[in-house]
């Protein structure tokens, strides 16, 4: 007989956040810890992969400790420990893995390994109690760009990925260039609110082969050679206009991909997922295309956008149903694919 009631106590710390998590039943978030590191990489106008995992070793314990305090929720009462154990920086990886298996071991409480991506997919069901597969969904962060057909719980098409940058990498490298510093993303959406849209034209990629890949390296340079000529030519860059017209051309790109797929796959149900997935002009766009097409849309609220370990709770609980556990073998996999098509 299935349990009627299932905790999991999730882990993660892949990039720059050290989170940790208890979700009941899958949606039901009973905590939500997340120590970010962000200030302390500032300086460096990124992440800095040795500075990150010294960083997680420090904080894991504590934000497990206080995720299960605040959940009200005993370690033994737990009936699954999960973890993100890919992709991700390998060395920060390794400390939520880590820790995750000396639990499990000292406890007895079964180990789930989760793909980070799979984590961002399943943050919508955490506020979207309505959701079930199937679906498409576009991941956008600092790492990845994928459009991807969730099939059913745990099974994913990826159709469309980026050939170069990530959406989120395109957001942080142009705010360092018109020098907004780090991280990108948000400070970009902030100024482009002051600026014009339509000032500069940027180009809006397509990949000749396959119609649903992302190039945004192409706009970068863009932006990049339109800073320099500005310069040359001895005259004064608007931030906020590169900022906005920036900002329109990734927007422009990543909706007009999503609707045409969205169409195409006969889905009538649309979630985004991943940090960029905060962007307000984005959210804006995808509503207004969205409710043109009488397509449901979904988007987690910021603070299930970025990294954090609940979307990590909700996506083990899926795999704990199916019977999924790892061993004690369980490693980081920094390169880790999602779902069985890719
Ligand atoms: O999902 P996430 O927290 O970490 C990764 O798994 O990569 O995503 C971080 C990315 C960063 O590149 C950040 O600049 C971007 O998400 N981001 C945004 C916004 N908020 C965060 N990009 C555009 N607009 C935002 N409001
Ligand atoms: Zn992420």
């Amino acid at each position: 007989m299935e349990k009627e009631n299932v905790l999991i106590l999730a882990i993660e710390s892949s990039c720059d956040e050290t989170a940790a998590a208890v979700v009941k039943n899958g949606r039901e978030v009973l905590s939500n810890v997340i120590s970010s590191q962000i200030a302390l990489h500032t300086v460096y106008g990124g992440v800095v992969p040795e500075i990150a995992s010294r960083k997680h070793i420090e904080k894991i314990n504590q934000v497990i400790e206080t995720a299960l305090r605040e959940a009200g929720t005993p370690l033994q009462d737990m009936d699954a420990i999960a973890v993100t154990y890919g992709p991700g920086l390998v060395g920060a990886l390794l400390v939520g893995v880590s820790a995750a298996k000396a639990i499990s071991f000292a406890s007895g409480i079964p180990l789930i390994g989760v793909h980070h991506i799979e984590g961002h997919i399943n943050a919508n069901y955490i506020e979207n109690k309505e959701l079930e597969p199937p679906y498409l969904c576009l991941v956008v962060s600092g790492g990845h760009s994928h459009l991807v057909v969730v099939r059913d719980y745990g099974e994913y098409e990826i159709i469309g990925k980026t050939r170069d940058d990530a959406a989120g990498e395109a957001f942080d490298k142009v705010a360092r260039a018109i020098g907004l510093g780090y991280p990108g993303g948000p400070k970009i959406d902030k100024a482009a609110r002051e600026g014009d849209a339509e000032a500069i034209s940027f180009p809006r990629a397509k990949v000749a082969d396959a119609a649903y890949d992302f190039s945004f390296s192409g706009l970068k340079s863009a932006v990049l050679n339109y800073l320099n000529s500005c310069e040359m030519k001895g005259i004064t860059v608007c931030q906020a206009d590169v900022a906005a017209s920036f900002q329109k051309a990734v927007v422009d790109v990543l909706v007009e991909h999503s609707m045409q797929a969205v169409r195409e796959y006969g889905l009538n149900k649309f979630a985004i997922a991943g940090g960029v997935a905060s962007n307000s002009a984005l959210r804006e766009a995808l509503v207004r295309e969205c409710g043109a097409r009488k397509i449901e849309f979904y988007c987690p609220s910021p603070i299930f956008c970025t990294d954090n370990a609940a979307m990590i709770g909700t996506a083990a609980y899926y795999e704990y149903r199916k019977g999924v556990r790892h061993g004690f073998d369980l490693n980081a996999v920094p390169n880790l694919a999602l779902g069985k098509c890719e």
